[in-house]
This record gives structure tokens, C-alpha cells and sequence, in this order.
């Protein structure tokens, strides 16, 4: 993993011997001949035309993310949210059907709720520890299974082995947004995963400096098993002249050609050289930087467990966990640095919390090597109706950490400011039985459920943009 993260897609003994992989600042590249760019296009030959489609310096960034994830093929893109949306788009048609876990990131299930609805895509979302109401939510048009294999806020795991093997069983691809777990905790491929997403701008790229996704062909789907499900990737496609399933032939990913042809060029969803130079830089010392920033997270968790003021720890070593044995057999180098802590007293002893600490810094980013804390009721979750919330964990009270590379002793400290300040807000506000103090989802207090015991069809557009501000411009 180690050796993989500093040397996967770059070969220091080319053009010039540069070390560190160089920044391709070009938006088009020149031929020597009228018939390369005409193959080029023709998808007969690979290189570069336009960097709106593809650049050498990302296509480094692409070889080394499929190998630390095992894949056949990666694309980099410009956003996580670009990944989870070109991924989708690629596998999702009008009249089918997504089953996605109740507990993920608010944006895409924003995404889900709204632009996938406009496109006439319906979803049902599930509560990730049921396994059977995975099986029950997938019906005939269902052709993709989502969810997070840590979830964020509240570092939720999921027997992926299970989900997976019951979604293939329907013919269904199973979609995994790893961006907490990253290829250093834990490779999603392995467990039965197809199409792997990252935010790397969390902590592949690591550093806070730069906004990037990635999506990853394990290389288990193959569209060919079952061509009348995939029509688009088995049949011959009019507007480029092949069929895309006919690239697994040769090693390649069908689905990622189709992806990077029809949706990265369309969307103009582009990573600039710069970034994906960035998140090359970060991912040499991924490794390290998971190892401690987990050991520092279940530490701290630890220590907050039972705290005066906290109804709950939301990390799998708090005591009933039901994911507890996810994470001592599929998690043996730890569950990241992101958790969630539920205060008592709702938002007022949130705030109270966040507005104390010093050390940690109030900012809706995680994975950055600066322990961050943010809201997320009013924040990353804040565009989420009240039922979709509490299904992912998020109540008025909740506040999301994101371990960094602090001192361990310096964060503890910060946070006991933190609590003693939400303990102050909570005993003066009139809050003391806010929605923030209850177990999300109704679930009891380190119980087994995370949020829905049945499989709900989601609500469409109006619930999911109930939230103030929906209206204006994104912060999250
Ligand atoms: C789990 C997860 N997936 C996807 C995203 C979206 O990534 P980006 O902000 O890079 O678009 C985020 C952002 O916070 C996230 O936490």
C-alpha cells in the first residue's frame, strides 16, 4: 500500500527524469499527422486531444488510485460530488431504480432526491445495518445499490460483504463512496464493490488545498452477463460509432470509457492538472497520515464516552455498536478520523461547542491534517427534511469532528473547553429536550439501528429542499 502510494502510474525514468509527476498546464496537444487525432477520436488509438477529457498529469492520478483500490481503470474528476453524479449517470437510465443507505453524505442525497428525480430516477433509502431491507428495497428496475463504507457523520460501517452479494443476486451494481475509508482503511473491492467513488479532496488529497473526485472500476461488472439491463454499454452507440462493452475485451472499462466520453466531456466535470498534482502529492503519505489520525480518533472517542454532556459517541468503539464486529473484521487499521459526538441541549450547547474550541477549527471539510468541527443540521445536512436527518444520524445536537495531526493532548483539551461550554448553554437554554438529544431514526441508545428499520421510498424534490436557504448558493 505503502510502496503503491508513492510510485503507482509514474516512472521517474522518462522524459527529463522528473521525479514528482510534472503539471501538464495545456488544454489541447499537438500531432504530428491528420490520421492520429482522426483515431484518437475515433477511440481506435488512447492519448491526449483536449484536456477537457483527459491530461497526463491526471491520468497519473488515475493509474495510481485503480491500483490502490485494485481496480481495472479509474477517471479523476473535479469534485467527490462529480464522481458520485457521473458514476450514477453512467449506470442509471429514466424508469430505474437506486437503493441507497439512509446514512450519507446530505449532498448526495440532495443529489439523489432532486437532480436524479428530475432525471426520472426513483430511489428507496434503507437503514445500512438491516441487511434484509436491502433485499426488500430492490425491485425489477433497481440497477444500483449505494452506500458509504464509513459513513459520514457518524463513521457508521456496513457488512458490504452481505449487501453485495445480495445485490448482484438482483443484477444490481453496487456503488461504494469510500472517501472516509480511503484505500489505506479498507478496499471496498474486496467486500464486492464495482464502482468505488472518492472525495479526494478529503484524504487522498489531505491537505485542505484542493477539491477532486475519482471513480474506480473494480473490474467485477461486467454489462455483457446481462446486456438487456445495460443497453447503453451492449448496444451500439450512435453518437461515437462503438459499443462500449466491446473495451472489456481488451482489459479496458467499458463503463468508464462511456462515463469519460459521454458525461465528463458533457458536464465539462474536468480536474485541473494542478489539482490532480495535489492529490498525487497527498496520497504519498496517506498511509501514514490514517494510521495515526484513526488511533488519535478512537482515542478521543473513547475518552468522551460517558462524558457529562454527551447523550451519545458516534464511532464504532462506543459500547453497543452493532458495526462493532464489522470493525474488528473488516476495519484493522481503523475507522478514520471522522465521528460525530450527539450533545445534550440541541443547537444552542452545539454552538456553544463549536464557538469554544480553538484548536479545532469550525469548517465543513474533513480529512484535512487541521482537526475541523462543523454543524451539520445546519450545514453539510441542513437541505435534508427532518425524517432524512434523523435516518442518517443527525439530530439538532449533533456535531461532526474530523481528527487531524495534532497533538492528541492539545485536541483533548480543546474539546473538554468545548464541553464545558455546550454544558453551560445546555443548563441556561430552555433545550434540555431538543430532537439533538434523542437517538436518531427512534433507535435506543447504542442500539443496532442506525436510522429506518424498513426500506422508505425517499421523498422527492420538495421535501428534500424544505431546509432554509435552499435557494441560494451552496456552501457545502
Ligand atoms: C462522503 C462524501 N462523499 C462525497 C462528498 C462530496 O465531495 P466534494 O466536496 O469533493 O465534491 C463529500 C463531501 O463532504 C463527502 O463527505
Amino acid at each position: 500500500m505503502s510502496t503503491t502510494s508513492v510510485h503507482a502510474g509514474w516512472d521517474a525514468r522518462g522524459a527529463h527524469g522528473s521525479l514528482v509527476p510534472p503539471i501538464y498546464a495545456t488544454s489541447a496537444y499537438a500531432h504530428s499527422g491528420h490520421a492520429s487525432l482522426k483515431a484518437l477520436f475515433a477511440r481506435e488509438s488512447e492519448g491526449f486531444a483536449y484536456s477537457r477529457s483527459g491530461n497526463p498529469t491526471t491520468a497519473v492520478l488515475e493509474q495510481r488510485i485503480a491500483a490502490l483500490e485494485g481496480g481495472i481503470g479509474a477517471i479523476a474528476v473535479a469534485s467527490g460530488q462529480a464522481a458520485t453524479t457521473i458514476a450514477l449517470c453512467a449506470l442509471l437510465e429514466p424508469g430505474t431504480h437506486v437503493v441507497a443507505s439512509s446514512r450519507l453524505y446530505g449532498g448526495t442525497t440532495e443529489f439523489l432526491g432532486d437532480t436524479l428525480v428530475d432525471l426520472q430516477v426513483s430511489w428507496s433509502s434503507v437503514d445500512p445495518w438491516d441487511v434484509d431491507a436491502w433485499r426488500a428495497a430492490i425491485r425489477p428496475e433497481t440497477r444500483v445499490v449505494l452506500l458509504e463504507s464509513i459513513a459520514n457523520p457518524g463513521a457508521e460501517l456496513t457488512d458490504l460483504d452481505a449487501i453485495s452479494a445480495i445485490a448482484h443476486e438482483h443484477g444490481a451494481v453496487v456503488v461504494v463512496d469510500s472517501t472516509l475509508a480511503s484505500p489505506a482503511l479498507y478496499r471496498p473491492g474486496e467486500h464486492g464493490a464495482d464502482v468505488v467513488v472518492h472525495s479526494a479532496t478529503k484524504y487522498l488529497a489531505g491537505h485542505g488545498t484542493t477539491i477532486a473526485g475519482l471513480i474506480v472500476d473494480t473490474g467485477s461488472f461486467d454489462p455483457r452477463r446481462c446486456p438487456e439491463r445495460w443497453p447503453r454499454l451492449t448496444t451500439p452507440n450512435e453518437r461515437f460509432h462503438v459499443t462500449f462493452a466491446d473495451e472489456y475485451e481488451a482489459g479496458g472499462s467499458g463503463l468508464l470509457g462511456f462515463a469519460r466520453a459521454k458525461y465528463v466531456t458533457d458536464f465539462g466535470a474536468t480536474l485541473p492538472a494542478q489539482s490532480a498534482r495535489d492529490v498525487l502529492v497527498g496520497i504519498e503519505t496517506l498511509d501514514l497520515r490514517l494510521e495515526r489520525i484513526s488511533a488519535h480518533a478512537e482515542q478521543i472517542a473513547r475518552s468522551l464516552q460517558g462524558a457529562e454532556g454527551i447523550a451519545r459517541v458516534n464511532h464504532p468503539s462506543a459500547p453497543g455498536r452493532a458495526d462493532a464486529h464489522l470493525a474488528a473484521r473488516d476495519f484493522p487499521r481503523g475507522t478514520s478520523g471522522v465521528f460525530s459526538i450527539d450533545l445534550e441541549g440541541g443547537e444552542a450547547a452545539a454552538a456553544a461547542f463549536c464557538d469554544a474550541l480553538s484548536v479545532f477549527t469550525l469548517a465543513v471539510n474533513i480529512g484535512d491534517v487541521r482537526s475541523l468541527v462543523c454543524h451539520p443540521a445546519t450545514t453539510t445536512h441542513s437541505h435534508l427534511s427532518t425524517e432524512q436527518r434523523a435516518a442518517c444520524g443527525v439530530g439538532e445536537g449533533t456535531v461532526r469532528l474530523s481528527i487531524g495531526l495534532e497533538d492528541v493532548d492539545d485536541l483533548l483539551s480543546d474539546l473538554q473547553r468545548g464541553l464545558a461550554a455546550a454544558r453551560t448553554a445546555r443548563d441556561a437554554g430552555p433545550s434540555g429536550a431538543e430532537p439533538g438529544d434523542a437517538e436518531p431514526g427512534g433507535a435506543e441508545r447504542g442500539d443496532a439501528g442506525p436510522g429506518d428499520a424498513a426500506p422508505t421510498d425517499a421523498p422527492g424534490r420538495a421535501s428534500v429542499l424544505s431546509g432554509a436557504g435552499a435557494s441560494r448558493s451552496r456552501t457545502a
